[in-house]
């Protein structure tokens, strides 16, 4: 039987999807009586989905979904989403896939974008295929204080894209120092952080609590209206959960009538990844 407690919870007090505060909140529930239902914010709408009941006694969401039309107005960032939160939920799909999913919402090709911790470069990657257009305005620039995690990027994005110097440039740098390295006057599209260690890499090298913090209001004094911060955090290294906790003081100070702050965190498993996105209005 699934049992599980899924919590997705916006640290906006007002209503944050300024198109929907009369929509009612729902959350995806399982048939089963072991599940159970976490509504949090109960003013606003994120999504609304119900399972079908099939034939054979089973609930499908999949169909629900495909079959219905999005509960989302056009304009909300989470158009189109419920294919890939639903995933997450029933543990198909990764905290960094719902994050990419998001990203591809926001971003736009000829933006500019920062991934504040390169490590192996697949976000790297991802972001290069969303920004990069013939007419190459689209640029990330790829942070990381390991050199070892450039070696990697560059290493990756060299195999997928023969120019992709023309899109990325790397730094070898603290995060919170990406105001010195980004162009003046950029309009940056989205701020992304994946945070810990780098997987295969030296364990005690991790990002901190205070220079996250000092990177977080870097990437909140340079992101545009219409884009995103986006983090994903990871609890179960040491460190990690402090790291969680300041990310979610410095969201729920942002300011409502600028940012829409949100965070889905598995309640029954307690080291999941969080996936945290701050949406600048
Ligand atoms: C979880 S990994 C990132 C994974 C990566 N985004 C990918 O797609 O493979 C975290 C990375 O953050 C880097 N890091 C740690 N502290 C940092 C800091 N202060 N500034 C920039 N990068 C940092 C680590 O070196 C590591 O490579």
């Amino acid at each position: 039987m699934l049992s599980f407690r899924y919590r997705f919870s916006s640290f906006a007090t007002h209503a944050p999807f300024t198109h929907s505060s009369s929509r009612r909140l729902f959350f995806l529930l399982p048939p089963q009586t072991h599940t159970t239902l976490t509504n949090i914010s109960t003013d606003h709408s994120l999504f609304c989905l119900k399972p079908i009941k099939q034939n054979n006694g089973f609930f499908s969401i999949a169909n629900n979904i495909h079959s219905s039309s999005s509960s989302f107005s056009k304009d909300s960032p989470f158009s189109g989403l419920e294919d890939v939160f639903v995933s997450f939920l029933f543990g198909k799909k990764k905290a960094t896939d719902v994050a990419h999913m998001v990203w591809k919402h926001v971003v736009q090709k000829g933006d500019t974008v920062i991934d504040a911790t390169c490590g192996n470069g697949f976000d790297t990657l991802e972001l290069l295929n969303l920004v990069a257009d013939d007419s190459h305005n689209g640029y990330v620039y790829a942070l990381d204080i390991q050199k070892d995690a450039l070696d990697k990027t560059s290493l990756l994005l060299e195999e997928s894209l023969n120019s992709y110097q023309k899109y990325v440039k790397l730094f070898n740098i603290c995060h919170s120092k990406m105001e010195e390295v980004v162009q003046r006057n950029a309009s940056v599209r989205l701020v992304a952080f994946n945070l810990g260690y780098l997987p295969g890499g030296d364990k005690e090298i991790i990002t901190r609590s205070e220079t996250t913090l000092q990177a977080l209001e870097a990437a909140e004094r340079i992101v545009i209206p219409g884009g995103l911060i986006s983090v994903v955090v990871y609890v179960g290294h040491p460190g990690g959960r402090e790291e969680l906790e300041t990310v979610e003081t410095f969201a729920a100070r942002m300011s409502v009538e600028k940012w829409i702050c949100c965070k889905l965190q598995m309640l029954n498993r307690p080291c999941a990844p969080i996936p945290i996105f701050l949406f600048r209005r």
